[in-house]
């Protein structure tokens, strides 16, 4: 990613509600305008109240002017009315200020909430082989934690620009009633904010290491849940909780240290400015003790000027230390460095002839060995195909680039006659079911997770799938039956029992091309056998792919296609391979020597 400050980090968010920002500026600019002016009359007032009345600073063009706006009234009324207009001006202010928070609280959830949305929409539509490469609690901590940062990173950024603002319209103010001593108190502000600036260098570094100390915990957090079974089975919990605890105590010790850096900036400069008040006092005092309203008015605007100005140094601060948040999301949400599946143009309703791979070759990764080379072979239409080959021969990886998974990295993939990349990737998908290895259970009902195949399917149409994938029987066991709740990832079914929701699944999605990639190796023989006589029912007119290990459940396939190390190595029905007498003919003895 480009090196951006974080302005510019966040320029792009910003832009999504162009009118919002520049509203946000005038109101803020309109309401230091006002306590400006609330401050200012307190010259008048002052002076007012002295007894020799009008008679000073009228050089001042600004003290000049307060008591222009005033000498109409008579010394009785004057007071009453500056006062009513000090507290007017201090309403006015705090109504404005009121309104500009709420503008910016809305603004600020609605781009939380677009940022959280983008993210998700760019996990769904990012090419599966990013995913792959990213760690999936990175990921996670990124939607969750980094994308709160980046709204609270907002939040000082507009805060700040009010902050400036403010700044602004106060050494307006301060310049008109004495530009020396402004003067005085520039080059002091400016010497303050050079040491506060070597410290917020410190602060940068120790953010950057809390986003990795962070994701390293999101990391550790999803492992965990995700692999509690392993961990149990092989009795690694002591070792599992170290490394937790590890990366937990890391981010304490990050946190603590950022902590420790940012939140001394405030109490430095308070310090720092209040020393600088006090000279100012005592300068001035020696050298004119009858300008004493203007002198109490700059100091009383010098010292709302303080908290400012320490503000600004912190949100500056602030920001800096939420610059990689920011960077972590912008970065995520990038579309240029990302590998995309672009769908093509060409609309796909049937499949009429054939699905024909032509010298495919694919790569997961360009310094591996290919996981699929040179492949040439034909899919009818209609028909059932069976793929066979050992482990690691490259089945789940042809059926991963026929689903368009992944993009093949040379040859081409024709459906009927156009090339798969060119055809409309939701017409494709919307055609496909896929039962595959790895079954995944949504945290909902039986029935939500069966219907997830076709969201409108009836009641009726997902019993009847469930009766064809044989899970009828023992749902209806289940304590709600097909109300009932699957825990979280499916974990209270069995392997056997997921796969028969899976293809329960698959078989209401009523798709015209049906892929098996090993959806019945977990279930027993008889309930392998009855999903087999369903199978073929549903093979009639359908196009079905299917993968297994298990030889028995093949030998009706019109074709069988057999792969050994990313090709093609043998190709016929059941009775021209077993004459072939090569690896299928010794892979289907060896398994029904074994039975
Ligand atoms: N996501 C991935 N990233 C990198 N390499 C992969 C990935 N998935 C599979 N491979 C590699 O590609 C090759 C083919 O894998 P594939 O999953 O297609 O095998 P398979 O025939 O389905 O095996 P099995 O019968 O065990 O399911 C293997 O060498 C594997 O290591
Ligand atoms: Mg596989």
């Amino acid at each position: 990613m480009k090196k951006t400050n974080v302005i510019g980090s966040l320029f792009p968010l910003l832009k999504l509600y162009p009118w919002a920002i520049p509203t946000i500026i005038i109101i803020g600019i309109l309401s230091s305008f006002s306590e400006g002016l609330g401050i200012s009359l307190f010259i008048p007032l002052l002076q007012s109240l002295s007894e020799n009345n009008g008679q000073l600073d009228s050089s001042n063009f600004l003290i000049r002017s307060l008591n222009n706006l005033f000498v109409n009234f008579s010394p009785d009324s004057r007071l009453l009315i500056i006062a009513l207009s000090i507290l007017a001006s201090i309403i006015l202010k705090n109504g404005l200020a009121y309104s500009n928070a709420v503008l910016f609280s809305w603004l600020n959830c609605r781009i939380g909430h677009q940022l959280r949305s983008q993210i998700f929409r760019q996990l769904l539509n990012v090419s599966y082989s990013f995913l792959e490469v990213s760690e999936s609690g990175k990921l996670m901590n990124t939607l969750t934690n980094e994308t709160w940062r980046t709204s609270q990173a907002l939040s000082v950024l507009v805060g700040l620009t009010i902050i400036t603002c403010t700044i602004i319209v106060y050494t307006i103010l301060l310049l008109l009633i004495s530009w020396q001593m402004t003067l005085l108190v520039a080059i002091c502000m400016v010497l303050i904010s050079f040491i506060i600036q070597l410290l917020t260098r410190q602060i940068n570094t120790v953010g950057k290491q809390a986003v990795q100390v962070n994701s390293n915990l999101a990391n550790r957090m999803w492992e965990g849940f995700a692999g509690m079974k392993v961990i149990r089975t092989f009795g690694r919990e002591e070792y599992e909780q170290k490394r937790f605890d590890e990366a937990s105590n890391q981010v304490r010790h990050i946190f603590l240290k950022l902590d420790i850096f940012s939140r001394v900036v405030a109490p430095l400069s308070e310090v720092l400015s209040t020393i600088l008040l006090l000279i100012i006092l005592v300068i001035a005092l020696l050298q004119d003790r009858s300008a004493l309203p203007t002198l109490l008015t700059f100091i009383f605007i010098l010292y709302r000027l303080q908290p400012q100005v320490k503000m600004l140094d912190g949100a500056r601060v602030e920001l800096i230390a939420l610059k990689s948040a920011v960077d972590d999301v912008i970065s995520l949400l990038d579309c240029s460095d990302k590998p995309y599946i672009r769908s093509g143009s060409i609309p796909f309703s049937n499949l009429t002839q054939r699905i024909y791979l032509e010298s495919v070759g694919f790569y997961y990764n360009t310094s591996e060995n290919p996981a699929i080379k040179d492949m040439s072979l034909s899919i009818p239409a209609g028909k059932t195909t069976a793929i066979v080959g050992p482990s690691g021969a490259g089945k789940s990886t042809l059926i991963g680039l026929i689903c368009r998974f992944y993009d093949v990295t040379s040859g081409e993939i024709y459906i009927d006659k156009y090339p798969l990349r060119e055809l409309n990737l939701n017409d494709w998908r919307n055609q496909i079911a896929i039962v595959s290895q790895d079954v995944h259970m949504f945290s909902t009902t039986v029935f939500d997770n069966i219907a997830y195949g076709r969201l409108e399917a009836t009641e009726q149409e997902i019993i009847a799938a469930a009766k064809l994938a044989n899970a009828h029987n023992f749902i209806i066991q289940l304590p709600q039956g097909y109300d009932t709740k699957v825990g979280e990832r499916g974990m209270r079914l069995s392997g056997g029992q997921k796969q028969r929701i899976a293809l329960a699944r698959a078989i209401v999605r009523n798709p015209q091309i049906l892929i098996l990639d090993e959806a019945t190796n977990a279930l027993d023989s008889i309930s392998e056998h009855l999903i087999q006589e369903a199978l073929n029912t549903l093979s009639q007119n359908r196009t079905v792919i299917v993968i297994a290990h298990r030889l028995s459940t093949i030998e009706k396939a019109d074709q069988i296609i057999v792969l050994n190390e990313g090709q093609v190595v043998e190709q016929g029905n059941l009775q021209q391979l077993l004459q072939l007498n090569g690896l299928f003919a010794h892979l289907y003895n060896l398994q029904h020597r074994n039975n």
